[in-house]
């Protein structure tokens, strides 16, 4: 089969690689991918969110399934596109997309259908808005509605931080019109973790756990990124909050879509805050996370191809995804400043001898080729994964591999599942 990932940073290179592995498939095309997509698959010079030029692309070469790795051609509509031109995609619909594309869509089909969030209100006013922020208090958040790149969401630990946020995005238009319209919601306290799963209707593979690491440095500390690392399992998913999650959130969220009409088809990613036993949704993802897909393929047993495949031709019901037992970790490095303004181009040493890993990869984020050598080309460069016997043990073989690894003004996280050894701790475990 020939394929074409849509994509191209550490997500789409961990997708790559495990479709790689597939007996089935025989070609891959990415695009745009990067420097390291590019010795696994053909790199074709179209940027993700180019809709008319994949289809075109997909029509000539004979693509037999298309994957979609981020968000935004999701939300533009791609897979009604290429629906349209009977060609096979993996993702969700235009509509079914609003669930990431809109926070506000998001929450109001969770309170509709009763599924646990923190209260909130959606405003275009900002004077509503802030009247509504004072009756409520602080810690609040306040997020822009529409997609913004990671960089919507502020945490606010003051009404006047809140206030000064609403004023942004309102009147001072700072995402656009992804910010013309704001959610105010509750802060939720806890540790966050991932969900995810392959949807097809009504039926749900649910995927193994992760938790990534959104704040920039240690001790969660710093601005909010698109995630520093992650690891798999996560232990406060147990198997009973992973069966409320199931029955209380994926299930009600799909049944208020079909209600609309909706058929929800491809990854659908619950983040969640999660306390004790109770998981309550802080966002949706229609989409692979990242650096979570990352630390999911290395631990993913079963043929991605097939689980895919079975997902888009609505044969998920009854599919089993085999994962390894042992345990993943992903630390991702760096440009100096990210994720502010970085430079780019900055050629990174150490590579070689980090690919030789056994139980590792390192996956290509945003890096390109200059006269033969990888230079930084993004936010994100690398996320380095690897296995290991229990989540300590994997991370501490990732930060051995980033250890090969270096560049100018590189940075990365050290405190990596950290996290999950408290959190185990914490249960006694
Ligand atoms: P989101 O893009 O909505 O996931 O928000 C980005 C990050 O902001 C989340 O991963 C959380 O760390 C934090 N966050 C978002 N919503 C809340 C909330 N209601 N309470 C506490 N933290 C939140
Ligand atoms: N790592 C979080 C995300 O992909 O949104």
């Amino acid at each position: 089969m020939n394929v074409l990932v849509v994509g191209g940073g550490g997500r789409e290179h961990a997708l790559v690689w495990k479709l790689g592995r597939s007996p089935r498939v025989e070609k891959i095309y990415c695009a745009p991918g990067n420097a390291g997509i590019g010795e696994l698959a053909e790199l074709v010079p179209l940027r993700a969110d180019d809709v008319a030029g994949l289809v075109r692309f997909a029509r000539e070469k004979k693509v037999d399934l298309t994957v979609v790795g981020p968000e935004l051609p999701l939300t533009l509509g791609i897979v009604d596109e290429f629906e349209r031109h009977n060609l096979k995609i993996f993702g969700p619909g235009r509509e079914a997309a609003r669930l990431e594309g809109s926070k506000a869509f998001a929450k109001e089909l969770c309170r509709k259908q009763k599924v646990p969030t923190g209260f909130f209100g959606v405003f275009s006013s900002s004077e509503e808005a802030k009247t509504y922020v004072r009756e409520v208090g602080a810690p609040v958040v306040v997020k822009a509605d529409g997609l913004a790149a990671g960089k919507g969401v502020f945490v606010c630990r003051t009404v006047a931080e809140a206030e000064e946020a609403i004023q942004e995005m309102l009147e001072g238009k700072l995402f656009g019109d992804a910010g013309s319209r704001v959610v105010v919601e509750e802060f939720l306290e806890g540790e966050e973790a991932s969900f995810m799963a392959l949807v097809d209707g009504m039926s749900v593979l649910p995927l193994a756990s992760s938790q990534d690491h959104k704040r920039a440095f240690d001790g969660d500390t710093g601005p909010n990124t698109g995630g520093m690392g992650a690891f798999s399992p996560s232990a406060v998913l147990t198997d009973s909050v992973q069966g409320q999650v199931l029955e209380r959130i994926v299930r009600p969220v799909l049944a208020g879509l079909e209600e609309k009409k909706i058929r929800y088809r491809g990854v659908l990613y619950a983040g969640l805050m999660v306390r004790g036993e109770e998981a309550k949704v802080l966002e949706f993802n229609v989409r692979f996370g990242d650096p979570e897909c990352q630390v999911l393929m290395l631990r993913l047993r079963s043929d991605l191809l097939d689980l895919l495949e079975a997902c888009v031709e609505g044969r998920l019901e009854g599919v089993r995804a085999e994962w390894d037992s042992r345990a993943s970790a992903c630390v991702v490095m760096a440009s100096a400043g990210y994720p502010g303004p970085y430079q780019t181009g900055v050629e990174i040493e150490g590579l070689e001898e980090a690919r030789k890993w056994e139980n590792g990869v390192v996956f290509h984020a945003g890096t390109a080729l200059r006269d033969g050598r990888y230079v930084t080309a993004g936010g994100r460069v690398l996320a380095v994964t690897a296995l290991g016997s229990d989540v300590p043990s994997a991370v501490q073989e990732a930060y051995r591999m980033v250890e090969k690894i270096r560049w100018d003004g590189v940075h990365y996280r050290k405190d990596i599942g950290r996290r999950a050894a408290r959190s185990a701790g914490d249960r006694g475990a």
